[in-house]
């Protein structure tokens, strides 16, 4: 039956259909889109490793759902539909804990742990021969989740420990939790080309279905948050759309989860990790905490990865301190460490003072919040002309690194937190997320400090600045303002638009202070005289700028579009509208309406896509990119990706190929549906070799990464 189906499942979904209907029921297919889907959010959400892709995921949702609104009765709570957000809620409900949901005790250093070690050792001598787990400490949210014969069917914040909050259908949307356990893995569903190629990782990482002793009644423990890469990208998106944006990642996950709708919460990129199993009724649950976390995962649980088993304390301490200056590298962000008792029974003998169990503690990292001055606020203008108030600070080293400047967010958050020229302010730095202001100590004010005004004019150019309904940023509206044209022009040349080798920040600005630049298609009718002019212009540089915009003439048109910086227009909305459209002048003649019937483009870009069009002035700087010659025309048209030989697929390139330069292969493999990517990791499909390969190489053997040559790749491609 796998066979059938796949054979038929590659890029025919009629005949899937037909197919199935004559070997299984509706019922039947029901119950295996239910399973293939939690499978692949599994996968997706939980191991970071999808083996399909997501228009192929969208496919099977949608297929799913046309089910469920023909038979509605058949829809379970645990339904990957419900994951949606079910309709807003009134109030929360209160939930009483199966067992407290306890704290833990702080260890500021190795002294402080090795003390907290004596102290139990006095207590029970078991804990002399004791081994040691050791996990991060996200800081998130904790949250205490119930499954009854393996289903989710009620989920809690920790309240005061003993009474919490019923956030369930928050929770459901999050969808690295398991609705069903064990996840199962689904084995019988079309065979597409992404699966195809994938099948062999289901080896190792396949959660067993076969996991003995389930109890009827089991309630986990995990934290929540949202990833620090997430949180910073859900902040720039609602930057550049004029939007608030959010103050840290902890705060906002907690928001998140205590939304009343909870379709707010859906929209938010929350996921977990667990780590405690809080109560088992009627079944067996792993004696020691290592095996614990190894027993969690194999139910489909997400559960971290850096947590590490140790005979001795000394060696969990090293551990630790390992971490502690690499603690960027964690994707979310940690406060510190938990060293907990391997063994659960001595554990839980060991009993706790107050909320905190005896048998773990935490090791806190030193904070990431320091207090330093601030100096003055500086107004930077970005490429949709929405101002962003930056503090300059007195330097101050948070972490290992010196902090010279944080953002402020918007003007609002200025006025609301009364922030003043001069005031101490408190700055923290996390990861990779761009140190921020969380606000003055007023307490040490001297009585020298300067209220702040927003600017009534734009920094750049003079021109008075405006304030849209709704939104809370202030904008620059000139649109000859020459501070956005240098972020336009610094955007369009970007690697994920135009690509254009060579044009680097500077010689955007040395060419529009020349005025050899006042819009983006002033770039392609650049001469060589008019480069030799410049400073730091040799004849070779000139040549090879002209030769790289040149080539960007060929570059797709999701790559044009990106390029353009329709506001709420990135790489993904632009390949959807390519796909969609086909052209520039098709694009440009749409409606509002026609635009939203386009999957993921909602009211707000549409309106934005129809604004930038009707605007004089783009309209001239797309007649100049015609007559330039820049008019690229989309192959894909209305070919739905995933019937493309590589959809689903991601390459990596490394080394010289004997045909294709390295734009060109890239090209090559998007062109028929496959991805590509700069690094190599569990989500790399394939890695593609050239001549003189780098240490990608190395990886990819190590990771037992498919690697294949040019002619291998043309022939995936049937050519
Ligand atoms: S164990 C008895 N493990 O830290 C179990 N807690 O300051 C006590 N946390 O409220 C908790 N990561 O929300 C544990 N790997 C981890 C954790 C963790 C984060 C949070 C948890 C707890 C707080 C204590």
């Amino acid at each position: 039956m796998y066979f059938i189906l796949g054979i038929a499942g590659r890029g025919r979904g009629v005949v899937a259909c037909l197919l199935y209907n004559q070997i299984m029921t509706t019922r039947e297919r029901y119950a295996q889109l239910c399973k293939e889907i939690n499978f692949h959010n599994y996968r997706y959400h939980v191991l970071d490793a999808p083996v399909i892709s997501d228009a192929e995921f969208d496919r099977l949702m949608a297929e799913l759902r046309q089910i469920e609104a023909e038979h509605p009765d058949w829809v379970t709570p645990d339904s990957p539909s419900q994951r949606a957000g079910a309709a807003p809620a009134e109030k929360f409900e209160k939930v009483r804990h199966p067992r407290p949901i306890l704290s833990l005790a702080n260890a500021f250093g190795a002294e402080d742990a090795r003390a907290w070690f004596e102290r139990i050792r006095k207590l029970d001598e078991r804990v002399e021969r004791a081994a040691f787990v050791v996990e991060p400490k996200i800081d998130g949210l904790s949250v205490v989740l119930h499954y009854r014969d393996g289903v989710f069917f009620q989920g809690a914040t920790r309240g005061d420990g003993e009474i919490g909050e019923d956030i369930s259908a928050n929770l459901r949307t999050v969808r690295a939790i398991p609705l069903k356990i064990p996840v199962e893995k689904a084995d019988d569903g079309p065979l597409t080309a992404g699966r195809a190629a994938q099948l062999s990782l289901f080896g190792e990482s396949q959660p067993s279905s076969a996991v003995g002793g389930l109890p009827s009644y089991l309630v986990v423990r995990g934290e929540a948050f949202i990833p620090l890469k997430d949180f910073d990208l859900l902040n720039r998106r609602l930057a550049e759309a004029g939007e608030k944006t959010y103050l840290n990642p902890r705060n906002t996950a907690a928001g998140s989860l205590r939304q009343l709708d909870p379709a707010v919460t859906a929209s938010r990129p929350l996921t977990l990790l667990v780590y405690q199993v809080v109560y088992a009724e009627g079944g067996q649950v792993p004696a020691t905490q290592w095996e614990l976390l190894a027993w969690l995962k194999r139910l489909g649980f997400p559960v971290t990865d850096v947590a590490r088993r140790f005979e001795r304390l000394d060696e969990a301490l090293d551990y630790i301190q390992s971490w502690e200056s690499r603690r960027d590298e964690l994707p979310y962000e940690a406060d510190g460490f938990v060293i907990k008792l391997d063994d659960l029974a001595l554990a839980e003998d060991l009993g706790y003072v107050g909320k905190d169990p005896r048998g773990a503690i935490a090791y806190k990292f030193p904070a990431r919040e320091v207090t330093t001055r601030l100096l003055a606020i500086e107004v930077e203008v970005g490429r949709t002309g929405v101002l962003t108030p930056r503090a300059v600070l007195e330097p101050v080293e948070i972490g290992g690194v010196i902090v010279r400047n944080a953002t402020l967010h918007n003007f609002d958050f200025i006025a609301e937190k009364d922030i003043r020229i001069g005031d101490r302010v408190l700055v923290k730095r996390a990861g990779e997320v761009i140190p921020y202001v969380i606000g003055p100590v007023t307490e040490v004010r001297s009585g020298t400090e300067q209220a702040y005004r927003p600017p009534e004019a734009c920094p750049a150019c003079g021109q008075p600045v405006e304030h849209f309904e709704g939104e809370v940023a202030w904008y620059c509206v000139n649109a000859a303002c020459p501070a956005q044209l240098v972020r336009n022009v610094e955007h369009f040349v970007s690697k994920g638009a135009m690509d254009i080798n060579g044009l680097g920040i500077k010689i955007v600005e040395q060419l529009i202070a020349a005025g050899l630049v006042g819009d983006v298609a002033d770039l392609y009718t650049l001469r060589r005289e008019d480069l030799l002019a410049l400073e730091g212009f040799a004849e070779k540089k000139a040549d090879n700028l002209l030769a790289a915009i040149a080539e960007s003439k060929r570059r797709p048109l999701a790559r044009l579009l990106t390029a353009l910086g329709i506001r709420g227009v990135g790489e993904v909305v632009a390949r959807d509208l390519a796909q969609a459209f086909g052209s520039l002048e098709a694009l440009a003649a749409a409606s509002a309406e026609q635009l939203q019937m386009v999957e993921g483009i909602g009211p707000n870009i549409a309106a934005a896509i129809v604004d930038w069009f009707g605007r004089e002035r783009n309209r001239a700087v797309l007649a100049k990119l015609k007559a330039a010659g820049v008019w690229p025309v989309s192959s894909q048209q209305s070919s739905v990706n995933s019937q493309q030989p590589l959809s689903g697929l991601t390459f990596v390139i490394t080394g010289t190929l004997p045909t294709f330069s390295r734009e060109g292969v890239k090209e090559f493999i998007e062109a028929h549906g496959g991805k590509v990517t700069d690094s190599v990791s569990r989500k790399t499909d394939y890695l593609v070799l050239g001549e003189a390969p780098g240490s990608k190489l190395q990886k990819a053997q190590a990771l037992g990464i498919r690697i294949i040559g040019e002619e291998e790749l043309r022939r995936l491609c049937g050519g």
